[in-house]
Formats: structure tokens, sequence, C-alpha cells
């Protein structure tokens, strides 16, 4: 399969988004599981987690997450974020960075919430923290989320520690390792207009 090479600022920013809106649909898509930074007592933190809602109009991602992780408490400290990825097909890296909010009890929470399938909630009814340690290998899941099928009741006691987190993007930087040569563009969205251009890779 022929890789296509862009040479058009508007394409690739296009295309960008498609990608991510299209990854939060598809399981299967290379975006579908991303890199997410935090910065957390100066210290820089990365985890990968799985990309719900891309939204290219309010250039918005959202991810899904327990209030109790540390991740949280890095965004309480620090709304800075980054994402990251590396499609090993298409031969694209994605940078993008921006800034999160933590979504616990209002209409984003619920709304995420409710969009979910039981079995992508059931890691939240868990009565031990994140992190926390233990004196054995344990997952501490109820027993109840790992039978089949997982039912809506099985996972409604995992709301009290589900939080929505909202992250929206002010730069993108894209790079693309294409057999013809190597290209880089980054996008910036501080003024109205934004902000793009081409970059030495
Ligand atoms: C493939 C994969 C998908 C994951 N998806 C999520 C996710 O959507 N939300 C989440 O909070 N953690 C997810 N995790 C777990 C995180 O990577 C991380 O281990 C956990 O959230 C604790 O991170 P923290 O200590 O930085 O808060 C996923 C891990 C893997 C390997």
């Amino acid at each position: 399969m022929s890789i296509p090479r862009y040479t058009d600022l508007d394409t690739v920013h296009d295309h960008v988004w498609d990608a991510l809106e299209t990854a939060a649909e598809d399981p299967g898509h290379p975006y579908r599981q991303l890199t997410f930074g935090t910065v957390h007592e100066e210290t820089p933190d990365l985890r990968t987690v799985v990309l719900r809602t891309a939204d290219a109009g309010a250039r918005a991602l959202q991810f899904h997450s327990d209030r109790r992780s540390r991740k949280v408490a890095a965004l309480r400290e620090n709304d800075r974020i980054a994402w990251h990825a590396w499609d090993t097909e298409s031969l694209e890296q994605i940078r993008l960075y921006g800034t999160a909010t933590v979504h616990v009890d209002d209409d984003v929470a619920a709304a995420l919430w409710e969009s979910q399938s039981p079995g992508s909630l059931s890691v939240y009814p868990r009565p031990t923290a994140p992190g926390t340690p233990i004196d054995e290998p344990d997952d501490k899941l109820d027993p109840a989320v790992k039978s089949d099928p997982i039912t809506d009741d099985d996972v409604a006691g995992g709301r009290q520690y589900f939080v929505a987190i909202r992250t929206v993007i002010d730069r993108v930087e894209w790079l693309h390792l294409h057999p013809d040569g190597h290209y880089r563009a980054r996008f910036e969205y501080a003024s109205d207009e934004g902000e793009a251009t081409w970059v030495v890779p």
C-alpha cells in the first residue's frame, strides 16, 4: 500500500483531526490508545489511555479515569497536558498540547458515563484506590465485573470513582516519516484564525 504524501497544510490538519475522530469510534484505529502526558510535582508522567471522544470543531479529546488516580491529582496541580501517538503503518507521529479539565459530577461526566458500555466501566467499582500498595498481585475488582455479561447494575457502584477528563488542544505537532523524506508541520490555535507552518523535522 503506498503511503500518501501531504503537501498542503490544511489537508494535513484535516487529516489529523479526521483520524482522531475516527479513532474515538473505532477500537482498532492506531490512535485509539494514546499516550497521555501530565506534569506532577515538576516531573513529567506518561501513561496509555483509551480515546473516548474527539471533536475537531472544539479541538477537544476526552477519556475516562478513576478520580483517585495519580493523573487526576497531577491535573489538579497543573492543567497542562500532552498527547502522543505513533502510527507504525502510516508512519506519522502526532503530538498534541493543551489543557485538561476534570469532570466529576457534572453534565460532561454524566454524558461520558452514559455513553460507555458496562464492560468499559468495569474497572471503576474498585473499593481500593489505584496505586495503593498491596501484599499480593491482585486487580481488586468487584467479583460482579469478572463474569460475563457485565451489566449496568454491576458497574453502577463505580460511578462514584469515575471522572471524565476533557482536554482542549492549543498546539498540534505532526511528523511524517514518508519514504520520500521526512515532513513536519505545526498548528497553533492561540489566535482566532490559528497559525499553521511547515517545520524542519
Ligand atoms: C491499553 C491501555 C489502555 C488504558 N486505558 C486507560 C484509560 O482509558 N483510562 C485510565 O485511567 N487508565 C487507562 N490505562 C491505565 C493507565 O495507563 C495507567 O496505568 C493508570 O491509569 C494509572 O495511571 P496514573 O497512575 O498516572 O493515574 C490503560 C492502560 C493500557 C495499557
